[in-house]
């Protein structure tokens, strides 16, 4: 039952029937392919995700600390299906709710699914891997209703960086990833053998980049409001490249899945950076701290 519902929010809130209608171009057979036009808000909108995320003419931001719970869980009986567009995994045994920071409401996690190469970019870098942790605030019964409303959706993003160490956590996906690659098992779940809790996804949440945007599937609604973390994972280039291997047409492979940049148009961002006074030893003399403020504003934390 959620699968559906699911399916028809990352396609189009049309039919089953259109999860084709839209795509990506192959990247892989030609670098010149031009990206497709999906229609409506996808072309006309003007708060429309992902974006180049960038240190120099960001804000800086200080809120609470964000709030999890249960994320920590092992989850059970979480499902995996090849939606044609993405990996999407639900079924949490519990609801998992994010508060605090800058958000005025619960939101539940709804779904999480994958991109590679990342959709956002920070800094001009293009990471292989991006984890979206898709929420529904909690006033909203459901995604549909949810993503009529700018504070209807919060998407936690985490970029993957290159590295010779496998991801234990993208293995456990992985590994189950073979009974959905075909494209006779599209829209069809199966369960995720490994027992994963959703935090194992998840690196340091005390800075982030955050920015009000939109969903990167049609039909692109301006519903988002976007935590991209600073912090990202290891994960190697084999365990990237068996997600490009599930097809979505009988014989063709979803080599990329990640929407093209889009135009800022004069939209704070706002990078949330750990307080100072937690990133050293206590008793720090003022002079000290002064020091490391000027090396995290010349931005060397940031070139990975
Ligand atoms: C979402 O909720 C609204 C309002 O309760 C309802 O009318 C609609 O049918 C629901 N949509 C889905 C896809 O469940
Ligand atoms: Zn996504």
């Amino acid at each position: 039952m959620h699968f559906i519902t699911f399916s028809l929010i990352a396609c189009c809130s049309l039919a089953l029937g259109w999860a084709n209608e839209w795509g990506y171009p192959d990247l892989d057979n030609n670098q010149d392919e031009p990206f497709p036009k999906w229609g409506g808000l996808c072309d006309s909108g003007k708060k429309q995700s992902p974006i180049n995320l960038h240190v120099k003419g960001s804000l800086k931001g200080e809120f609470d600390p964000l709030k999890f719970a249960n994320y920590d869980e092992h989850q059970k009986n979480l499902k995996m299906v090849n939606n044609g567009h993405s990996i999407q995994l639900s079924g949490f045994d519990h609801e998992l709710t994010l508060s605090g920071g800058a958000l005025l409401h619960d939101y539940v996690v709804e779904q999480i699914h994958m991109h590679w190469w990342s959709e956002h970019t920070i800094n001009d870098i293009r990471y292989p891997l991006e984890v979206h942790i898709v929420h529904r605030n909690t006033i909203y019964p459901n995604m549909t209703m949810a993503a009529n409303f700018k504070d209807g959706i919060v998407v936690i993003g985490v970029l993957y960086h290159v590295s010779n160490t496998r991801n234990e956590a993208i293995g456990s996906i992985i590994k189950s990833l073979g009974a959905v690659k075909a494209y006779d098992s599209m829209n069809k779940p199966t369960l995720v053998a490994d027992s994963l809790a959703v935090d194992d996804l998840v690196p340091s949440v005390e800075s982030y980049f955050t920015y009000a945007g939109s969903l990167t599937t049609p039909t692109c609604a301006e519903a988002v409001t976007w935590i991209v973390l600073t912090e990202t994972f290891p994960v190697t280039l084999d365990q990237v490249n068996e997600f490009k291997e599930i097809e979505y047409e009988e014989g063709k492979q979803l080599h990329n899945n990640y929407r093209e940049l889009q135009s800022e148009n004069n939209r704070a961002v706002v990078l949330v950076e750990m307080p100072e006074d937690r990133s050293g030893a206590a008793g720090l003399t003022a002079s000290v701290s002064l020091i490391l403020t000027l090396v995290l504003v010349g931005g060397q934390k940031f070139l990975l």
